[in-house]
């Protein structure tokens, strides 16, 4: 654990980090030339409340990984797809992103929308445990998204770090929690699950091999860089 200051904020009131029309506005600048599917993908998730990264997230993935020229990524909880067709644009048509989740129909819908945007040839989605399917792949990778259930942060911090190339990016949503993180007192969605983003959050900081920072969009994005 490293030595960060306890959380002060004695307001149970949940935290928006960024003024939502701040966002809004930012949204607004993004391209108008992605793929249609992404608007379909877009109210579903608002229909089934399933929480994908959404635009703005999904256009900073997607900068993240053309900005390292990744060509092979590893997502820890893909859902059906929205994060994927980010990365999957970024990697271009020699890349790989290999996609994991629990649910075998999130892989069939994946499938269904990635096809649509003519992408789904670039991913090698696989459906179990995200840890367990990691645990058989080979090599390093250009970056390790995380995205799976919050309690689990740790872990996957823990297995991903070592098979991250050097000049390679650690991404993980939700690191923020909508601001219970630096909150005294806060309702857990799940009992432990602040408490395990906060022990991913020190942990990185802490490690001397990666730079790392937190983009506060949405619900906090952290990018830890592998150091060359
Ligand atoms: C937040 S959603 C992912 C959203 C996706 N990254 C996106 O933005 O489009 C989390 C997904 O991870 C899956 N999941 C959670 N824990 C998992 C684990 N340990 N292994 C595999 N899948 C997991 C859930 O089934 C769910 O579909």
């Amino acid at each position: 654990m490293t030595d960060i200051q306890s959380p002060t904020l004695p307001n149970p009131t949940l935290l928006i980090p960024v003024n939502p029309a701040i966002e809004s506005y930012m949204r607004g600048l993004l391209g108008k030339t992605d793929h249609p599917i992404l608007t379909v993908m877009e109210n579903l998730a608002r229909e089934r409340n399933f929480p994908i990264v959404d635009r703005l997230v999904g256009a900073f993935l997607e900068t993240q990984a053309r900005s390292i020229n990744a060509k092979r990524i590893f997502e820890f909880g893909s859902g059906y797809g929205y994060s994927a067709y980010w990365f999957a644009k970024a990697v271009g048509e020699q890349g790989q992103v290999i996609c994991t989740d629990g649910d075998p129909l999130n892989k069939e819908q994946a499938e269904q929308f990635l096809s649509e945007a003519n992408l789904w040839d670039r991913v090698d989605f696989h459906t179990g445990i995200a840890q367990t399917l990691f645990a058989q792949t080979d090599g390093v990778f250009d970056i390790c998204y995380n995205d799976v259930d919050k309690g689990d942060y740790p872990e996957i911090w823990q297995i991903a770090k070592d098979r991250i190339r050097p000049g390679g990016l650690y991404i993980a949503d939700n690191v923020l929690w909508h601001g219970r993180v630096a909150m005294v007192e806060f309702e857990d969605v799940v009992p432990g699950w602040t408490e395990a983003i906060r022990d991913h959050n020190e942990q990185i900081f802490a490690d001397p091999d990666f730079d790392s920072y937190i983009n506060p969009t949405r619900d906090g994005v952290i990018v830890a860089r592998k150091k060359l």
